[in-house]
């Protein structure tokens, strides 16, 4: 694992959409792996905009979510697909075929969770997946003591994630729904490159255990530890609960791979 500490949120995300173009550069037909939630907007945004651009063409990417909220359908503007829709695959022309979130409108959750498996599988795997952290610790939506080898599948959702993400819902935990299907610790585990992007003073507690503390499934984002390819980027104001600090931006000031980024002012 390593961490890269930049000074704002909107530089952190800026890094994570330019790994992401890199990624696309050197394969176009990428099968990348989509996270929702707040802190990962201004990625898509960067990402949009570079395809608007011309710099890259994200027309041939394959998208595999984490998660959908379990009994909400897909035009409902609070679903996940919904948000996809709107921040990544129509700005950048993704045909639905190749857009994919769990189906969490089936009547057997269980085999649309298999069929989901299948999916990732027929294609080759996810290439890149992105992620962000939810408050307790949580990737996709794998609550505390989710087991850390887990395959996609439905999971009930802590009070706590319910109040984190209820601001969709009117402001109110309750309307938030009870249940998602995730992909599990080991789906995510299984992508060949992770990037998780972790922003705010709000996270700067659960970022330090996720990353510093002991491996435990109490909180699911520590598995990624045992991830060969992972990146960390975080913001100023998320890094101020780690200890390692000092090591963190050595590797991202010398480090050979980071010097096209470092270069850039942007970043
Ligand atoms: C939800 C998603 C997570 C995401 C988390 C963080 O719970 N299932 O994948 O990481 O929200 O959300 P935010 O970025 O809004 O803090």
């Amino acid at each position: 694992m390593e961490i890269i500490i930049r000074p704002t949120a909107a530089h952190a995300a800026r890094l994570v959409a330019r790994l992401v173009v890199a990624r696309v550069h050197a394969k176009p037909q990428l099968v990348l792996g989509c996270a929702t939630g707040r802190t990962m907007d201004p990625v898509y945004a960067e990402l949009v905009a570079a395809h608007r651009a011309g710099t890259v063409d994200l027309s041939g990417l394959t998208t595999f979510n984490l998660d959908e909220y379990v009994g909400l359908p897909p035009d409902d503007p609070r679903s996940y697909r919904h948000y996809m829709r709107e921040q990544l695959f129509e700005p950048v022309g993704l045909p639905p075929g190749r857009t994919h979130l769990p189906d969490a409108m089936a009547v057997d959750l269980a085999a649309a969770a298999a069929a989901y498996e299948q999916r990732i599988a027929s294609v080759g795997g996810i290439d890149l997946q992105l992620l962000g952290l939810g408050a307790t610790g949580h990737i996709g939506f794998n609550e505390p003591l989710s087991s850390l080898m887990s395959r996609t599948r439905e999971k009930a959702l802590t009070p706590q994630t319910r109040q984190q993400n209820a601001e969709l819902f009117g402001g109110d935990p309750e309307a938030v729904p009870k249940r998602a299907v995730t992909m599990g610790v080991g789906t995510i585990l299984d992508a060949r490159e992770v990037v998780m992007l972790v922003t705010g003073a709000a996270k700067a507690g659960v970022l330090a255990a996720a990353t510093e503390g002991p491996i435990t499934a109490r909180i699911s984002a520590t598995a990624l530890q045992l991830h060969r390819r992972c990146v960390v980027v975080v913001d100023e104001a998320a890094a101020a609960g780690l200890e390692g600090t000092e090591y963190y931006r050595f590797i991202y000031a010398e480090e050979p791979e980071w010097a096209p980024y470092r270069a850039d002012p942007a970043l």
